[in-house]
């Protein structure tokens, strides 16, 4: 049976997909995806590939423009992104992808069918990311291969650049004081693990697999005034999406919640959401004083069954 998630998925409305959409652009430049990714994967003609949490297409996209030959299938928890993935190839005309609801605990496809098995800003959600990584082994064919392009959230530092000279030592303290309990808080309520990123390798081997390399991905978000590039704008644009998020009562709730379930008071919840200052992002990018150099980092970890 699917066993519902512990509490509110907040990637399943229509804001969080259009700011998905737009990250999943900061995280790869083209040329790498498809010179040093796809050859490492090598993945058979016509093969059959399945992305684990595709939310609203993310790496099934991607991979679908490169190899028009592959039969992807998308699977998620959520069925509002899987409409809107499906809607987008409609419109874009991308004909080997399917979408369909599932849990990726508990994936409910045959033993050794998919070629490949990918997973894309998924593991550190999941409630079990061990059992997760178990199930996308099980359904690998032998010899199939195995990606997964994972965070250890910790790692990101995109806003340091706006606010460095105004915080002091005793707010960075703070910060990581209350993230240490955000953090507990996420696993204590069946939301994942923002550290699991860099222990991929230990979990695909740990369920069978044969890792074969580990890399990050390639793209750092160069974003300085005049903003020029088209890569540049796309990242402000995300800066903004993401930046609603001060003004959100769910997303507001939902810290408070996870703070207080790892050991923090709701003060404590309230500050550290509160603590991206939005507003002065915001501002920062209306004024054209924004800059950013920090990069969404992404473990990579290719394995074979
Ligand atoms: C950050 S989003 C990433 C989406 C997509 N892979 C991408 O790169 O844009 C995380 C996704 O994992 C999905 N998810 C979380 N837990 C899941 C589960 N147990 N089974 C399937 N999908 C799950 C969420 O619904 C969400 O769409």
């Amino acid at each position: 049976m699917t066993q519902q998630p512990a509490t509110v998925n907040p990637w399943s409305d229509d804001d969080n997909s259009a700011f998905l959409r737009l990250r999943m652009k900061t995280f790869w430049n083209g040329d790498y995806f498809e010179r040093i990714i796809l050859p490492l994967l090598n993945l058979p003609h016509s093969g059959r590939v399945l992305d684990v949490g595709c939310g609203n297409g993310g790496i099934s996209l991607l991979l679908s423009d490169l190899r028009p030959d592959l039969q992807i299938l998308g699977m998620d928890f959520e069925p509002k992104p899987l409409e809107d993935a499906r809607a987008y190839a409609s419109r874009n005309g991308l004909a080997n992808l399917t979408f369909e609801q599932g849990d990726a605990h508990n994936l409910r496809y045959d033993d050794a069918v998919f070629d490949g098995v990918l997973c894309q800003t998924v593991l550190t959600h999941v409630r079990d990311a061990q059992a997760a990584v178990k199930e996308m082994t099980r359904v690998l064919k032998s010899g199939g291969v195995f990606f997964a392009a994972e965070y250890t959230n910790s790692a990101m530092a995109n806003y340091d650049s706006v606010h460095f000279e105004k915080r002091d030592e005793a707010w960075y303290r703070e910060y990581y004081r209350i993230n240490r309990m955000f953090m507990k808080g996420k696993m204590a309520l069946g939301r994942g693990d923002d550290t699991v990123g860099a222990r991929v390798p230990l979990l695909a081997t740990q369920a069978g697999l044969d890792v074969y390399d580990v890399r990050l991905n390639d793209r750092a978000m160069h974003v300085f005034p005049p903003y020029r590039h088209e890569k540049q704008r796309n990242y402000l644009e995300l800066a903004k999406t993401a930046n609603t998020i001060d003004n959100d009562e769910k997303w507001l709730k939902l810290n408070i919640k996870t703070v207080v379930a790892g050991g923090g008071t709701e003060e404590d919840g309230r500050w550290f959401h509160h603590a991206i200052d939005s507003a002065g992002i915001v501002r920062a990018i209306e004024d054209g004083t924004f800059t950013a150099t920090g990069s969404f980092q992404l473990y990579l970890t290719f394995a074979r069954k």
